[in-house]
């Protein structure tokens, strides 16, 4: 049977998975790298560490499975988006990679509005300058290390450097493009105006193929360090959500996918490229063939849970250490006894600031409505509550593009609690289902290695060859109206506070001098 590859190019570490062409993984290795902080909002990366990551990952998972080599008919990459890798001219990487998650460039998304301009951005690049994508990155280069700048020749990003090295082409595809802000991601081209406008030379951008597209092979160096036979086919491969996307079967209109890792993540698949007028949710390009989706990230959400668990929860931890229950599950039991709505508790997860749909770094965390009569349990449930209504935000806003969303996925550690998943068809008020393996981007991106190889005639068709629903949690009407005031409250608190948040910012930055 044939076999395909698919690596991920994470925030935290590579994971790469072989599997043949009935879906079934037959193997799977990781290897982590650190990530650096050197300043307070920097976040960046050795982009080395990446391809060696990718190489030995590839080596592991072909030993372990032990099947001929010869039988991997593609390889397909996933990665963490946006992050800016700058190339010279003999393909030599200038600096450490700056990251989606770095959020040093708040001065420089001021300077793409005004040289570009929100409606051009909106015309083109179908998004707003925001501090994680990549552009904003270009130019703070150019400010702060003009030395740099002027060896810069290419532009690429994570995953695409990865392939860059393992097979010797310079490529990108459309929806990691897209995350650039310098891609015309309606009509799947770099857009000149908004290149020319921040003057970055249209040449450093790489060709932009589709994820499917076959753009470079396994040079002989790739093969003696991996065991993939020389000449071997890599796809453009896609973003990490994207790549997601298509192993969670998001790839037809009407389907939806709500990610609670430590970001909380609401996509929706669309066949035509919608915007959203204030651009409060992303509009990127699928890594299926001309395909866009919408999408709302929030900033904490698994990740809010977990902060709670560790600044109120000592008590379950042991218990759960005793039992051999986890943590989570002991959490979710104590939020089920407290009543929906948590008796006028609610909780504002910003606690890593918000991108939708506020976009603002300021935002704070806080629970509002505190009385006497509020225990342990009332306050996990609020938080879980107040992570799921900013989730509905996301929701709210696709939905206001006139998309039909029919069926929810729900995916990450939120995905797979009872509980949660309950409350979120409760709140979302759409059917929410639990598939039986979510692979994550790796298996997407070993499935766009299978389309470009021949190995599936389409990402539709193997997609949903593969997914296998477990579980369908439906709406209970019974507390459709509670969830409802819940979330009308949930709203009014954020314009409210918005300027204590800005004040508060303001006071501890004068703090820390
Ligand atoms: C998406 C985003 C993140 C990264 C994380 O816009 O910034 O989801 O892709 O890997």
């Amino acid at each position: 049977m044939d076999c395909l590859i698919g690596v991920d190019i994470g925030t935290t570490g590579a994971k790469t998975i072989l599997m043949d062409s009935s879906g079934r993984q037959l193997a799977s290795a990781t290897e982590e790298y650190p990530l650096s902080n050197p300043q307070p909002k920097w976040s960046e990366q050795d982009p080395e560490r990446w391809v060696q990551a990718a190489l030995n990952t590839i080596r592991d998972a072909l030993r372990k499975a032990d099947v001929p080599a010869r039988r991997v008919k593609g390889v397909g990459f996933s990665g963490q988006m946006h992050g800016l890798v700058l190339l010279d001219e003999a393909g030599g990487v200038l600096r450490p990679a700056i990251l989606w998650n770095d959020v040093r460039t708040t001065e420089q998304c001021r300077e793409i509005e005004s040289v570009v301009g929100r409606e051009t951005l909106f015309q083109e690049t179908c998004n707003p300058a925001l501090e994680g994508f990549t552009a904003p990155k270009v130019l703070w280069v150019r400010r702060h290390e003009p030395e740099i700048y002027e060896r810069a020749r290419h532009i690429l990003l994570p995953k695409d450097y990865v392939r860059y090295r393992l097979t010797g082409e310079l490529a990108m595809e459309a929806s990691d493009a897209a995350g650039t802000l310098l891609y015309n991601v309606r009509e799947r081209r770099w857009s000149k105006p908004v290149l020319d406008a921040l003057q970055i030379p249209v040449e450093w951008m790489p060709p932009a193929y589709e994820s499917s597209e076959i753009c470079g092979r396994a040079t002989s160096e790739t093969a003696e360090k991996t065991g993939l036979p020389e000449g071997t086919p890599f796809v453009g491969g896609g973003a990490d959500n994207a790549c997601a996307a298509v192993g969670n079967g998001i790839v037809v209109e009407g389907k939806a996918a709500a990610s609670l890792g430590t970001s909380g993540v609401v996509l929706a698949h669309t066949d035509k490229p919608l915007v959203d007028p204030d651009m409060r949710a992303h509009t990127f390009c699928h890594a299926v063939s001309d395909r866009w989706y919408s999408m709302g990230v929030m900033l904490s959400a698994g990740g809010a849970f977990r902060w709670l668990r560790d600044a109120l929860c000592q008590e379950e931890a042991a218990d759960a250490e005793k039992s051999g229950v986890d943590v989570y599950e002991i959490m979710s039991q104590k939020a089920a006894e407290a009543p929906v709505g948590s008796e006028g508790l609610l909780f504002l997860p910003y606690l890593t600031g918000e991108r939708t749909p506020h976009a603002d770094a300021n935002a704070k965390a806080a629970f509002v409505g505190l009385t006497l009569r509020h225990g342990k349990g009332e306050i996990i449930r609020a938080a879980m509550e107040g992570i799921t209504y900013g989730m509905r935000d996301s929701l709210e806003i696709i939905r206001g593009l006139g998309v039909e969303v029919t069926e929810i996925v729900a995916t990450g550690g939120g995905g797979k609690s009872a509980f949660w998943r309950q409350m979120q068809a409760d709140i979302y008020e759409a059917e929410v289902t639990a598939i039986a393996q979510s692979e994550g981007p790796a298996f997407g991106a070993a499935i766009l290695a299978g389309v470009g190889s021949g190995v599936f005639g389409s990402c539709e068709e193997a997609a949903e060859a593969f997914i296998n629903v477990e579980s369908r949690t439906e709406p209970n009407p019974d507390v459709r109206d509670a969830y409802r005031r819940g979330y009308s409250a949930y709203r009014s608190l954020y314009p409210a506070l918005k300027p204590s948040f800005d004040a508060i910012s303001l006071m501890v930055e004068e703090a820390a001098g």
